[in-house]
Parts: structure tokens; sequence; C-alpha cells
């Protein structure tokens, strides 16, 4: 597959695992019911964002860089996220807070180690 098409999968699972990420921490988290589909949406998103990752690496043949581990260990802390926003054990505007941060951290990853930028 063309890596132009799992750049794109990279960018639609972010669209998706922050959609998911906005909607939990929006959700009443005492109406499980209402937690479901935010879950869910959460869980493709990080789905999308894994397998377009790796898809990315092997295309371009990057390997695993530190860069790359940096990026890994991100998504299982956005991941792991899910469990904070449950439990309600960080106030909700910090939830908010550290995914824009998280988030940002990986896309400046993305961008400053791009072989696809350099090359366009
Ligand atoms: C929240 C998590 C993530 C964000 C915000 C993010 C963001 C980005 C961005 C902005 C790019 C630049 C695309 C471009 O070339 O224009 C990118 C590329 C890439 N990402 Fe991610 N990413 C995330 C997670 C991951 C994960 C988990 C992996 C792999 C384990 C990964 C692997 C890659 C690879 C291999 C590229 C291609 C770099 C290149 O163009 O040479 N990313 N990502």
């Amino acid at each position: 597959m063309d890596p132009g098409i799992y750049k794109i999968i990279h960018f639609i699972g972010l669209i998706v695992l922050f959609t998911g990420l906005g909607s939990l921490i929006a959700s009443d988290p005492k109406k499980p019911a209402a937690f479901r589909r935010p879950a869910m949406i959460h869980g493709i998103g990080l789905f999308l964002l894994l397998l377009s990752g790796f898809g990315l690496s092997a295309k371009l043949e990057i390997g695993f860089p530190g860069w790359m581990l940096a990026k890994l260990v991100i998504l299982l802390l956005l991941g792991v996220m899910i469990v904070l926003i449950k439990r309600r054990v960080i106030p909700t505007p910090l939830l908010y807070l550290l995914a824009i941060i998280l988030g940002s951290v990986a896309a400046y990853l993305g961008f400053t180690n791009s072989i696809l930028l350099r090359f366009s």
C-alpha cells in the first residue's frame, strides 16, 4: 500500500482518537451506558494510529527509532487516560490539558522526524 494511504489513516486515527477522548471527558462516569460509545471511538482511534504508525514505519523503512518509541509511550498514556477519566482522579480541566499536551508532543515528533515531508 502507498505510504500516503497510511498517512491518511494516521490522521483519521488522530481525529477518531481525540473525538473519543473529548466525548469520554464530557460524559458522566456514573452512567456506564453513556460511556460505551465514546470508549469504542477512543479504542478505534488507538487501533488506527497504531496500525498506520507501524505501516508507515515499514513502508518508509524507518525501523524503530527513539522518537517512535516516545510516540508509542504517548499513545499508551492516551489509552490509559480512559481509566483516569472514568475514576475522575484528575480534575476535568487537567484531563483536557493532558490530552492536548500529549497529542501536541506526538504531533511535534511526527512532523520534525518526517521523511515524507522532507521530500515533498
Ligand atoms: C497521538 C499519537 C500520534 C500523533 C499525534 C502522531 C502524529 C503524527 C504526525 C503529525 C506525523 C507527520 C506526518 C507527515 O509526514 O506529514 C506522523 C508521522 C508518523 N508517525 Fe505518528 N502520531 C502518533 C502516533 C504514532 C505512533 C503510535 C506511531 C508508531 C508506533 C507513529 C509513527 C509514525 C510514523 C512512522 C510516521 C511517518 C514519519 C515520516 O513521514 O517519515 N505515530 N505522526
